[in-house]
């Protein structure tokens, strides 16, 4: 379907550097909302990268554009752009003592929402136990001694409580079992449907199973080498990464 209000998350030609230099190229796409949009990679080839120069991390410096529902929200800090609505689920969520998950989450509500404090609680269960975690979680410090599968969708629940119009999801099925992989794929499901844009990325295609992605990407050395339908990923699984050949596009 055309997307005729110009929702979603558009990157024009980016590239994306550190102290290090240059670890993204050439990358464009653009996500309408309601649509999911997985990024496929092997590791080391810049999806977080990218992710946290979308993002306007300041370790990642960004050229070229990026435009959030047709604004160009390029120069904005990163408040700003999570303000508007575009929300990262970040691939390592760090432990931070003395700060409470309710805490976290009641104020990840409030960025972008103004909800009664009675709504937030609610809504903060709600969410823990839609994402497979027990409500007790609520009252633990922020990632302390959790799992890997915790912290992943522990992140997750953040994302949604905040209802983005773009979300870009950095490995939330890493260190999730099989068995977990529904609950992960089902928020994803959720959020879509809640007309967000979704960035999926992965290295491992295994929870595209549960999903129904309009568009995959492949990025190997921090190029975008591949963009196609669904079939691609089939690909991917049959012949691996290193079949693809990196050609710098200038543009
Ligand atoms: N802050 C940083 N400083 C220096 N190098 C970095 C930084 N972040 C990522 N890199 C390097 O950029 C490359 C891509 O990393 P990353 O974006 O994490 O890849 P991916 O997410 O695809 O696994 C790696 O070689 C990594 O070491
Ligand atoms: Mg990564």
């Amino acid at each position: 379907m055309e997307n005729m209000s110009g929702g979603g998350l558009r990157v024009e030609c980016v590239h994306v550097s550190t102290g290090g230099g240059r670890i993204v190229t050439g990358v464009s796409l653009s996500v309408d909302s309601g649509e999911l949009h997985v990024m496929l990679g092997p590791n080391g080839a810049g999806k977080s990268s990218l992710a946290n120069g979308i993002m306007g991390h300041r370790d990642y410096r960004l050229e070229g554009k990026l435009l959030l529902d047709g604004e160009d929200i390029t120069a904005l800090p990163t408040h700003e752009r999570v303000r508007r609505g575009l929300v990262m689920a970040i691939q390592n969520p760090p432990s931070v003592e003395g700060v409470r998950v309710g805490e976290l989450l009641s104020r990840a509500i409030k960025v972008r929402h103004d909800p009664s404090e009675r709504e937030v609680m609610t809504t903060v269960k709600g969410e823990i136990e839609a994402v497979g975690l027990p409500p007790s979680i609520i009252g633990r410090e922020l990632m302390v001694g959790m799992s890997g599968g915790e912290r992943k969708r522990l992140e997750l629940a953040r994302v949604l409580l905040m209802k983005p119009k773009v979300a870009i999801l950095d490995e939330p099925d890493s260190g999730i079992d099989l068995d977990g992989l529904p609950a992960v794929a089902d928020a994803i499901s959720r959020l879509i449907e809640s007309g967000a844009g979704v960035i999926l990325i992965t290295h491992q295609p295994v929870i595209l199973r549960y999903l129904k992605p309009n568009m995959i990407h492949v990025m190997v050395r921090g190029a975008l080498v591949a963009g196609g339908g669904p079939e691609l990923v089939e690909f991917v699984e049959r012949k691996g990464y290193r079949s693809f050949a990196v050609e710098v596009k200038g543009c």
